[in-house]
Order: structure tokens, then C-alpha cells, then sequence
């Protein structure tokens, strides 16, 4: 049986995030230069919003730039960002067809202009399609969402001030970039790298991580059923005993 029939319909996640890794060490492989594989990569981007879309996952979050990738050499942060504009430009009839609304979390006032505008205006072309939300973490780490959160709150304290028991997780959350969409259950990495580099720390709290050996720009729809099949034969248990889980 291959692992697309082997998913449970009942217990697809919600919300899968995916940590797009490998896409340097993949052209090295190659011998090419690793823009070779970022380019390479928009093509796994393709096949995993489809292949979720597909199945009735509503939100699928990836990780595409972070805080600390801008530290990498000038000529790769300019070649991603270039990227970036084309791959949004051309991935708009993609979004069309799957019925995909786009969006995006992180700095991204941190972007050049002209990829916050097209990021911006697709987002707005796209805010009528109800299939599934793809999330694209651009300029994104979780250290700087979390300190953004509280800035937010400690610019709302107002005369008189907010009293600390009001700061519930459920208040915090509203303040995160995330606010609105379901917790992740999984979590998936590519290139058999264990970290999580920055990702959703507030958000994973309680997701299922699962890592693969693949390169990023080798993931294919089968990729994602298989990590799909893997997640759906763990018990979560939220603290609980496994017995109170079952009965
Ligand atoms: C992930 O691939 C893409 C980005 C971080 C933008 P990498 O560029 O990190 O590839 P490796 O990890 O060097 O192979
Ligand atoms: C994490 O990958 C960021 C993205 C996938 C966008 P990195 O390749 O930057 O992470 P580290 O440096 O190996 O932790
Ligand atoms: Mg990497």
C-alpha cells in the first residue's frame, strides 16, 4: 500500500510546518553553486502545497528565510530574495488553482520593497480562497516573534495597566504572528538536521517532530505522506497517561 492510502482521512492534521532544509548541500552534490538549489527547491515548495492541499490539510507553514539567514554572503541573500519575488510572481496561478490562500509571518518590513509589495498584493489577491493557508515564514525567527509579542503588549499598557494575571496563554497567543491559526501537530525537517533553528518555539510546544534524511529540493508529495503515516501512528498524550489517553 503506498503511504498516501495509508493516511487516515479522520486524523489528517490541521496544521503541518515544515522546516525547508538541505537545499545547499543538495547543489554541492550536484556541483553546482547553492542558488542552483534554492531555485531547485521552489519546486518541492510546489508539490508539498499541492500534495496537502490535496489531502484537506488547512494550513501548511513554511520556514523559507530566517532572522539569522540574512548573515549569510551578500550575492545568496540577494539571489534568495530574488528568488523569492520571481517564485511569488510565477506561483500565483499555483495558488489560483489550488484554491490557496497565501500569507506570511516574520519581519517583513525587514524585506526589500519590492518583494514586501508583491508578498503584500498576492496576499490580497489571494484572500478569498478558503482551501488551505500557506504560510510563508520570510525574515521569521521565534525569538524575534516573541519579543515582538511583547513589545506589543507593553505598548498596549495604558493607564490603568494591564494586571498580569490577564496575560493568559490564550492572550499571549493573539499577540504571536501565528494568531488565528491552530497550533502545528507536525513538524517535519529535512536534510537529517535535529534543531529547530528558530521555528515556532511557542507554537511546537506540543507537535510531533519528525526529521528526514532528504534533501529539501528531493521532498516529494510521497515525502509528506510518509511523515503524514508516521505522525498518525504516534499517541499524543498532552501529559496525560497513555491509559487515560485510551479510555
Ligand atoms: C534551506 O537550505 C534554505 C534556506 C535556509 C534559505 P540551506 O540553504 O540551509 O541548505 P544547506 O543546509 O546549506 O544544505
Ligand atoms: C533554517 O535553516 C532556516 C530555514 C530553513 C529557512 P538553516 O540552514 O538556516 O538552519 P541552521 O543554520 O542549519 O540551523
Ligand atoms: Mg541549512
Amino acid at each position: 500500500m503506498s503511504f498516501k492510502e495509508q493516511i487516515i482521512t479522520e486524523k489528517l492534521p490541521k496544521h503541518i510546518a515544515i522546516i525547508m532544509d538541505g537545499n545547499g548541500r543538495w547543489a554541492t552534490k550536484q556541483g553546482k553553486d547553492r542558488v542552483f538549489g534554492h531555485q531547485y527547491g521552489v519546486g518541492a515548495v510546489r508539490n508539498a502545497a499541492e500534495a496537502a492541499a490535496e489531502l484537506g490539510v488547512k494550513y501548511l507553514t513554511l520556514y523559507a528565510f530566517s532572522t539569522e539567514n540574512w548573515n549569510r554572503p551578500q550575492l545568496e541573500v540577494d539571489a534568495l530574495m530574488n528568488l523569492f519575488l520571481e517564485t511569488i510572481e510565477q506561483e500565483f496561478e499555483t495558488l489560483k488553482k489550488n484554491n490557496i490562500r497565501l500569507h506570511a509571518i516574520g519581519d517583513l518590513e525587514s524585506l526589500p520593497e519590492e518583494n514586501y509589495n508583491k508578498l503584500m498584493s498576492t496576499i490580497e489577491k489571494t484572500n478569498n480562497h478558503d482551501r488551505m493557508t500557506l504560510t510563508l515564514a520570510m525574515s521569521y525567527s521565534s525569538r524575534w516573534e516573541i519579543l515582538d509579542a511583547v513589545k506589543k503588549i507593553c505598548a498596549e499598557q495604558k493607564d490603568p495597566s494591564l494586571p498580569p494575571q490577564e496575560i493568559t496563554e490564550n492572550y499571549f497567543k493573539q499577540k504571536l504572528t501565528t494568531a488565528g491559526m491552530p497550533d502545528p501537530e507536525l513538524l517535519i525537517r529535512t536534510s537529517g538536521e535535529s534543531r529547530l533553528s528558530n521555528f515556532l518555539l511557542w507554537q511546537i510546544a506540543y507537535s510531533e517532530l519528525y526529521f528526514t534524511q532528504k534533501l529539501w529540493p528531493e521532498f516529494e508529495k510521497e515525502d509528506l505522506y510518509e511523515a503524514i503515516v508516521d505522525y498518525q501512528k504516534r499517541e499524543r498524550r498532552f501529559g496525560l497517561t497513555s491509559q487515560q489517553i485510551k479510555s
